[in-house]
């Protein structure tokens, strides 16, 4: 048991006392961010001329090494230290002796892990805004190639009315615009630096705290109130809400294509690189990615929950509570950008059967409400409109046809109204086409849609990365 705070104590930590306060074993996932903040302090050390610029140079290039060396595996990070703090701390006094123990001047853990999970959370949103990024370049394509596949909107999960491929994609990626938005709102929100804070009530050494802020990137400067500093959770939260809406938008989106894989629609086909087979029967071939997809939103949501339930009870400022916001934060983490990934993939390989879908529409009675606007177009109350088409339906469906299929004579018996232009007037074509309202399935509006789409994805992600 390697420890940083023996001094005061007479007896050894008992050994499950020690294991169970250990975070080593989860934490060390912040190495990189760890290193990064103790180099930016040490710089601060030295230029304020609180510690002796020999031993900072020192410091750093120690700090510098053991980063490498636990990148290229020369160093393994063991067990016997309490956190990664510990370990950093440790080995560097290791390996360059007295200097090493000037790294902590003015800091303290609570600041210290504040600042890694601050870095190593925008660092994530990043990430997880690039792969939301490619997925909605995958969907794009499809968004642009069908305009003209038409297929049934549905409500209730009954067909409704005509739109088209390109204008269900559509909702999806509004969807994802949003997620982004949310994840730029959260990144901009933690954009202020905690390092300086110290346990809670910051520190008699004269830091500048606006220096380490500059070198680590945070634009918005050093954090107001040091209590709050050490204790602010709330970005972390935040993201963990992102996540769970991105989670809730892809398992809808998973649903839907689950449904549309299945014998009874056959609308799309999932490739066989994202899908699986049963061990028993032989014809199967199974949406598994998509259902994992569904199914991994409850373990995120959980992490939500989890962080929420452990935060709010806690009295200022840092509390060991808080060390628990990390394991589920990190598998909510690693679960969404795999999500992202596999998902990503799973869309852009999947094909459609357009005829299918097409023919859906048309069996489904969703024209039904372009055939009642077309009589009210003629002069028609609504209302009566309705119940006229209402009629024709019945019929239909008890002979097992399409509105399209009546003929003129037929047509003319639910009212004189109907002329041979009431073919064209229910095509699905028409149907959709004459949708033009701002925002509807018609590929006039669609296609300003797909210009904007167009230009905001030429923005590039959060980033950078085009
Ligand atoms: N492992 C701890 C955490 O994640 C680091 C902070 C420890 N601070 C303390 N006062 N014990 O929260």
């Amino acid at each position: 048991m390697a420890k940083l705070w023996g001094g005061r104590f007479k007896n050894e930590t008992d050994y499950d006392a020690f294991n169970f306060n250990a975070s080593l074993s989860f934490d060390k996932r912040l190495i990189k961010e760890d290193i990064e903040g103790s180099i930016a302090h040490s710089r601060m050390l030295m230029k304020c001329g609180i510690i002796p610029e020999e031993d900072a140079l020192s410091i750093i290039e120690g700090l510098q090494g053991i980063l490498i060396d636990v990148e290229n595996g020369d160093l393994k990070i063991s067990p016997e230290y309490e956190d990664v703090h510990s370990f950093v701390e440790s080995v560097l006094t290791d390996r360059i002796g007295e200097a090493g123990k000037r790294l902590h001047t003015g800091r303290s853990r609570n600041d210290q892990v504040a600042l890694d999970m601050k870095l190593y959370i925008r660092n994530k949103i990043l990430s997880v805004d690039s792969k939301i990024f490619l997925l909605e370049k995958a969907l794009f394509e499809i968004i642009r190639d069908n305009t003209e596949t038409f297929m049934p909107g549905f409500t209730h999960l009954q067909k409704a009315q005509p739109v088209s491929l390109s204008h269900h994609m559509g909702a999806y990626f509004e969807m994802f615009i949003r997620d982004r938005r949310r994840l730029k709102d959260i990144y901009e929100g933690a954009d202020e630096c905690p390092l300086g804070s110290g346990a809670l009530a910051g520190t008699t050494y004269p830091l500048d705290r606006e220096f380490t802020a500059k070198e680590l990137g945070f634009s918005g400067g050093p954090t107001r109130n040091s209590m709050d500093s050490v204790s602010d959770r709330d970005y972390l939260i935040e993201f963990l809400s992102a996540l769970s809406i991105i989670m809730m938008h892809l398992s809808r989106f998973s649903e839907e294509i689950i449904i549309w894989n299945s014998n009874e629609y056959g609308f799309v086909e999932i490739d066989d690189r994202f899908s699986t087979g049963s061990s028993i029967m032989p014809q199967k071939k199974n949406p598994d990615i998509a259902e994992l997809v569904r199914g991994k939103t409850g373990r995120v949501y959980g992490a939500l929950m989890s962080l929420l339930t452990t935060m709010k009870g806690l009295p200022l400022a840092y509390d060991k509570d808080m060390q628990e916001d990390k394991e589920m934060a990190f598998d909510a983490i690693d679960t969404v950008s795999d999500c992202l990934k596999l998902f990503t993939g799973m869309v852009s390989s999947m094909s459609f059967n357009k005829d299918i879908m097409e023919n859906s529409a048309k069996r489904g009675f969703t024209n039904a409400t372009d055939a009642a606007d077309y009589l009210v177009k003629k002069g028609m109350p609504f209302r009566d409109a309705h119940s006229v088409i209402g009629a024709l339906v019945l019929k239909c469906i008890s002979e097992n046809r399409a509105l399209d299929d009546l003929s003129p004579e037929e047509w003319k018996e639910g009212s004189e109204l109907f002329d041979e232009d009431i073919y064209d007037a229910v095509s699905l074509k028409t149907c959709v086409e004459n949708r033009v309202t701002f925002g509807a399935p018609g590929s006039e509006s669609m296609k300003k849609n797909i210009e904007f789409y167009e230009k905001y994805l030429n923005e590039g992600t959060l980033g950078g990365e085009v």
